[in-house]
């Protein structure tokens, strides 16, 4: 192995430039030379968009949020269009991508990338690119580890957008309902509404009543706490509805306006002043908390060890403490959601935390 490429694809997220520098780092250690394809997949079409990464361009990375290399959730090369629909990237593309990987001298492409886009790696793998996988999610839905950076910025972020909330709240006596991440899976709305103090969390695996909320809310003020904090996953419903869409531009729907929602209905019912605040992309800003640092220089360091056992094919995932190499056909199409009869739900009902069912 002389020259090894790397890429981040889908949506960035705190941690992705811990990754880069530590692929950078241990395969300069070997005496590799790694090359950084720019905006995903698509860098790989020629003419290819790349630069030499090396240990002085890696130098103060870690701690910046995003990504060096740029990254795209569209484009050629998307694999996945929502929850279980993979779609076939057309042999076309896949093999200009091939012809570059070979006329560059690549051995192995390391990909960082949520589930959409280590699909596309195993239809890589599979058409004769040795792949390397690194799962990013910010979601922490993936089902093949345990957890993933980025998933830790997010949910510091949301728990002192809470502690913020939380004192107005209280100043104006007043609900605040703040939506967060998670389109199919609640973990930052639950892990940041535990972390911040929230009364009320309300997540994809657990359809809600509006009554029920304004019943938390009224339990509250009998007990003389005027104020109320509630935590929306964007994929939050209630058990009668699905999700809400809001229109992105050009016929692209995405998840959104259930906070506004639920603040809506809760006034309605609660006769309470309550307002609404949508943290959005500020979750996926920002520096990497010590944590995602520490889990993406892992997650880099064990891809490259990945490729100098020749495993091709296997994406590197967190359990037991420990980083290891899994099949990435093992992490594509598996959701990892908030099981509702877990501990983390019961030790937030234990703290009188209403769901909202
Ligand atoms: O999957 C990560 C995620 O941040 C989701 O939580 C969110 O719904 C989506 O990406 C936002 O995507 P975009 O950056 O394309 O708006």
């Amino acid at each position: 192995m002389q020259r090894i490429g790397v890429l981040t694809s889908g949506g960035d997220c705190p941690g992705l430039n811990a990754v880069i520098r530590g692929v950078v780092r241990a395969a300069t250690n070997r005496h590799w030379e790694v090359l950084g394809f720019h905006d995903g997949f698509e860098g790989l079409l020629p003419p290819a968009n790349y630069e030499v990464l090396d240990v002085k361009r890696c130098a103060g990375i870690m701690q910046l949020g995003g990504t060096i290399l740029g990254t795209t959730n569209r484009g050629h090369f998307v694999a996945k269009v929502g929850e279980g629909s993979v779609a076939r990237i057309p042999d076309e593309i896949i093999d200009r991508a091939k012809v570059t990987v070979q006329q560059l001298g690549i051995g192995a492409l390391i990909a960082i990338g949520g589930d959409g886009s280590l699909s596309t790696a195993l239809q890589m793998q599979e058409a004769g690119i040795p792949m390397i996988g690194v799962p990013k999610t910010i979601d922490n839905d993936l089902e093949a580890t345990a957890t993933s950076f980025g998933f830790d910025s997010a949910v510091a972020f949301v728990s002192e957008a809470l502690d913020r909330l939380h004192t107005t709240a209280s100043s104006h006596k007043r609900v605040m309902v703040i939506e967060v991440m998670g389109r199919h899976a609640g973990w930052i709305a639950l892990y940041g509404g535990l972390a911040g103090g929230a009364d009320v969390i309300l997540i994809p695996e657990i359809p809600f009543d509006y009554e029920k909320i304004a019943e938390a809310v009224r339990k509250r003020e009998a007990d003389g706490v005027l104020s109320t904090l509630v935590v929306v996953a964007e994929g939050a419903h209630p058990h009668d509805r699905g999700e809400l869409y809001r229109k992105a531009g050009s016929g692209e729907y995405k998840l959104g306006g259930i906070g506004e929602q639920v603040a809506a209905e809760i006034a309605a019912r609660t006769g309470k002043e309550t307002r609404c605040c949508v943290l959005g992309h500020l979750q996926r800003g920002g520096n990497p908390t010590t944590l995602d640092r520490i889990l993406g220089t892992r997650f880099g360091v064990h891809a490259v060890d990945l490729i100098a056992e020749g495993r091709f094919g296997e994406m590197v995932s967190y359990q037991n403490y420990q980083v290891l190499g899994v099949p990435i056909s093992h992490a594509v199409h598996k959701l990892k959601r908030v099981p509702s009869d877990g501990q983390m739900v019961a030790t937030a009902r234990a703290m009188a935390v209403s769901f909202g069912d």
